[in-house]
């Protein structure tokens, strides 16, 4: 069965490396919580918030998606040396631009070549 690894709050545990391990494997959806009815609207996901992830060639974040609930709507896909390659890290980030029709619930998913499918907290946003 598939596994999907979510957040957790990093404030609350205490070992350093699985701090950075959750951060850097986490998407972060930023966009507001309304939109215009099918008007662009912005979805910004970034990988991380305080840590780093690899870009080697065997260890990099290969795609970064999102979701309307169960409906994908759009994917972004990177290859190794996208942040500058073996030995560098830095935030995997994409913007997306959608329109949506009617309320809506976004959640981004990401894939670390060594360490899986990472999904986001969801966002709500109505749309009037
Ligand atoms: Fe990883």
């Amino acid at each position: 069965m598939l596994k999907i690894s979510r957040y957790q709050d990093i404030s609350l545990i205490e070992n350093e490396a699985k701090k950075d391990y959750v951060d850097r494997h986490s998407p972060f959806v930023h966009c507001k919580t309304s939109a215009k009815a099918g008007e662009k609207f912005e979805i910004k996901v970034r990988m991380g918030k305080d840590y780093e992830h690899p870009d080697d060639f065997d260890h990099y974040i290969s795609n970064i998606s999102i979701f309307d609930k169960d409906k994908k709507l759009a994917e972004a896909t990177f290859y190794a040396g996208a942040l500058g390659g073996q030995g560098k890290k830095g935030h995997q980030e994409v913007t997306f631009y959608v329109l949506l029709e009617k309320d809506a619930t976004i959640t981004a998913q990401s894939y670390c070549t060594k360490h899986g499918l990472w999904e986001s907290d969801p966002i709500k946003v109505s749309v009037s």
